[in-house]
């Protein structure tokens, strides 16, 4: 498979690193003309937006919707928007969510949220003592949600639907309860996973 990879932060590498490994092309893209996100979109089949909430925006804009549309898109940012007393706040939250927003900015593509409830280095192949752990995923569109299923599968989870986009609501404060204990105990290496009978 093609995949496009907009941003080329610690996530967007390991998320590279990781389609490679498993056998896909992959094209990132930033700000740079030389390689630049529109290429990356271009390219990619399926594409994954591993941004700094605050640069979001302005990066799809650089972008160009257009070349995102029918497309699924996978958004793995989390609106984080640090205050003085704060590192992990959200700028979105209770009646909207990151995941929504980037919907609402590419109504032609099919966005899925994913990944972004564990740190980027446990993102593929997250090989834990318990077991593989749970990747919950949220996003409008059936068949995009098969895709990024079969994506989640390959890199080494268990994947848990939660439901349309909207659900983005409770996966963008998990990640901050991820990073809240990891910044608390100071481990990196943990993820959730749902036990029931
Ligand atoms: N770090 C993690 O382990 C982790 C885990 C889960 C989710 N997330 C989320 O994933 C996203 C990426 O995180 P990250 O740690 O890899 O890197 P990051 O530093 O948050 O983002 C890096 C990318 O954002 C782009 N960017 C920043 N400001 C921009 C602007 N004004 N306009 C356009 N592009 C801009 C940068 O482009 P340039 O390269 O051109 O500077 C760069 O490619 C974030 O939303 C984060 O919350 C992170």
């Amino acid at each position: 498979m093609k995949v496009g990879i907009l941003g080329t932060g610690q996530v967007g590498q390991s998320l590279a690193a990781g389609f490679t490994k498993y056998g896909h092309e992959v094209k990132l893209g930033h700000r740079d003309p030389k390689q630049s996100f529109a290429d990356a979109a271009k390219f990619g089949e399926v594409v994954l937006l591993c941004t700094a909430w605050a640069g979001t925006e302005s990066a799809i804009k650089l972008t160009d919707p257009k070349n995102l549309a029918g497309k699924v898109v996978i958004d793995v940012t989390n609106p984080l928007k640090p205050t003085a007393t704060d590192p992990f706040a959200l700028a979105l939250g209770f009646e909207d969510s990151g995941g929504e927003q980037v919907q609402r900015w590419l109504p032609q593509s099919r966005v899925v949220k994913a990944f972004n409830i564990v740190g980027n280095s446990l993102m593929v192949d997250p090989k834990l003592p318990g077991g593989p752990p749970d990747m919950f995923i949220a996003g409008n569109d059936a068949a995009a949600k098969q895709t990024v299923t079969r994506i989640c599968t390959q890199f080494g989870w268990l994947v848990v639907d939660i439901g349309g986009i909207e659900r983005s609501r409770v996966l963008e404060p998990l990640a901050v309860l991820w990073c809240v204990v990891g910044s608390k105990f100071d481990w990196r290496e943990q993820a959730w996973k749902l036990l029931h009978r």
